[in-house]
């Protein structure tokens, strides 16, 4: 136990950032943009080359050892990534002069408005983002099992959870999520 300790220490010492004084966590857009997006993109490409003839599973053979590999780790980073923000108390929608996707068009809420709707239902926002935590948990435990069966269920309705949160947090005035 103390020998684990002193190791932890050490370690904290040889990687300062790691340790100390929490690291601000990412903003909404810098984690939608630089993990959950490209991540939950991996998952859709592997599993929609991996379809069985009938299109109601996915074929095992189609599913390399590395797309396996890299569907784990995708399920990882996003579970890791939107629970980062599940926990913050203030979510940050962008930093200050980034403008989020769709913002030029003045049609289309930008950063200062879904700043808004984020302070105003921290609750929801960690709920929905729980729930895409799970999905993803999901992926990776199936994966890292090679069972394809759990993954092609949740790689058809991750989208929906995406849009759960999007529905209310991005663009809640619109019936549908954008696009
Ligand atoms: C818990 C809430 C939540 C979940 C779940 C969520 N998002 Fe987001 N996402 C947001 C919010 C809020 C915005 C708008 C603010 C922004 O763009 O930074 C956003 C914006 C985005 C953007 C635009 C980013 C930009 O500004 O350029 C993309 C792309 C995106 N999400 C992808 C996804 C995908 C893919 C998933 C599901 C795998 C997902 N999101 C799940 C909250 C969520």
């Amino acid at each position: 136990m103390l020998k684990k300790a002193a190791l932890a220490f050490a370690v904290c010492g040889a990687l300062l950032a790691g340790c100390g004084p929490k690291a601000p966590a990412p903003t909404v857009h810098a984690s939608m943009t630089q993990v959950i997006a490209p991540q939950a993109q991996t998952i859709w490409d592997i599993t929609n080359r991996a379809y069985n003839d009938q299109g109601d599973g996915l074929d095992p053979k189609k599913i390399s050892a590395g797309d396996w590999t890299r569907l784990e780790t995708a399920g990882h980073q996003i579970r890791d990534g939107i629970l980062v923000l599940a926990r913050e108390k203030k979510r940050v929608a962008a930093e200050p002069g980034v403008k989020i996707e769709g913002e030029e068009d003045p049609a289309e809420p930008g950063a200062k408005q879904v700043q808004t709707y984020l302070d105003a239902d921290p609750k929801g926002f960690a709920e929905h983002a729980k729930a895409l935590a799970a999905a993803a948990d999901t992926v990776a435990k199936a994966a890292h099992a090679k069972d394809a069966g759990p993954v092609f269920a949740v790689a058809g309705r991750l989208d929906s959870v995406c849009d759960g949160c999007h529905s209310r947090f991005w663009d809640p005035e619109s019936p549908q999520p954008p696009k």
